[in-house]
């Protein structure tokens, strides 16, 4: 008797955004945590000048070594393509030394790319061309999560509470009427982007300009919010399943340590940990847990996602924002929020690979 075939998975990591490193640290630990005897695994890499490479397979690759962070290069001269031919499916492996060769049958992709073109609906729009099922949220929903502005009106159209915020489209500056509404401070931030790139917090009304033309640079689209003074609060979301509603893990909450603000440094550079679970009453956790899972709904998110609140002092949330393709290195929040409730990293990524081919590519 023959084995049945195992299922090919190609992992799709690195890529074109600021958080390209992650990504590839990310990839490795997939890499590792994937049974070989299930899985036969593609790693395909992006170079940050968006060049697609076949990579080796060994997980050690991928690591931080030292302080020397993780990079696609190049180097092997390849070329990966994939064809915009749902009859194909296949990676079509163009080598300098061997020539053209197809790596046929990819079943399953797992796009752990953060960021621009990665969890944004670009890449997820060219694998429903393309007809192989992917890990994660569709077109729709990549888009929507990626864009703090929709993500917003999405969810707060759903109940779920969201902080006062203006939107300024290109072009566009803060009316007085809206200065007043808001208070001081506010945060600054690209509509689009991750990581902290662009944020801004202002303390007085005379660095608005420049806080404005520093997150132009990232999106011309710019949100105003009101900071919030609480604790950060995240919640993983898992797709159920077998159909039904999505289920939400024990809550993180996320030290800032000596920063102001979880910025850029607080996120990467710091030895920030993520306290797990949460200290919050049992209702407000119950409360953050519904809304998660509300809003992983609203956005009609598929596979994972990991939500992001504020909680004030007198226990009021309100949604920050949600990540469609969240950080999934040992050290990120997402999978120990999903060990802490009981389902270890191999068992979430089995599951966010049976739930794809399960969803498959098209409308559902
Ligand atoms: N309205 C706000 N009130 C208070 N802090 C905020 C607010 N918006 C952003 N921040 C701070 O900035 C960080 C990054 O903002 P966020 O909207 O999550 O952007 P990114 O997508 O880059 O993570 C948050 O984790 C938080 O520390
Ligand atoms: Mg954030």
């Amino acid at each position: 008797m023959t084995s049945p075939r195992k299922t090919r998975v190609a992992i799709v990591f690195g890529g074109r955004s600021t958080e390209h490193a992650i990504s590839c640290v990310s990839a490795g630990s997939i890499l590792s945590a994937l049974d070989p005897d299930q899985y036969e695994v593609v790693p395909v890499g992006i170079t940050r000048e968006g060049r697609w490479v076949l990579a080796g397979g060994d997980p050690a690759q991928f690591a931080i070594a030292g302080r020397q962070l993780p990079e696609v290069t190049a180097a092997s001269g390849n070329t990966v393509v994939l064809a915009a031919d749902p009859t194909a499916t296949d990676l079509i492996v163009r080598d300098p030394a061997e020539g053209v060769s197809s790596l046929a049958g990819v079943d399953v992709v797992f796009p752990v790319l953060h960021g621009a073109f990665g969890e944004d609906g670009t890449i997820q729009g060219m694998l429903e061309m393309a007809g192989i099922p992917y890990v994660g949220a569709n077109v729709f929903a990549s888009a929507a999560a990626m864009d703090k502005e929709f993500t917003k009106k999405l969810a707060a159209a759903d109940g779920i509470p969201v902080g006062p915020y203006a939107v300024l489209r290109a072009g566009v500056s803060l009316s007085e009427a809206d200065k007043e509404r808001l208070g001081l401070p506010v945060f600054v931030k690209p509509s689009r982007a991750g990581s902290s790139h662009g944020i801004t917090k202002v303390t007085d009304w005379a660095d608005l300009d420049d806080a404005i033309a520093t997150a132009r640079q990232v999106d011309p689209k710019v949100l105003i919010e009101a900071a919030i003074v609480g604790r950060e609060i995240e919640c993983g979301v898992l797709e159920a399943e077998a159909g039904g509603a999505p289920e939400a893990s024990l809550l993180a909450e996320v030290g800032v340590e000596d920063h102001e603000w979880y910025d850029f440094e607080a996120k990467y550079l710091g030895d920030g940990h993520n306290e797990i679970p949460a200290d919050l009453p049992e209702e407000v956790t119950r409360k953050v847990q519904e809304y998660a899972r509300r809003t992983f709904t609203a956005l009609d998110c598929a596979g994972l996602a990991r939500v992001d609140f504020f909680v004030t002092a007198d226990h009021q949330i309100y949604l920050n924002e949600i990540n469609t393709m969240p950080g999934m290195t040992p050290r990120s929040a997402f999978p120990q929020m999903w060990a802490a409730t009981g389902l270890e990293y191999p068992k979430v990524v089995d599951r966010l690979i049976r739930t794809a081919l399960h969803r498959g590519t098209g409308l559902h």
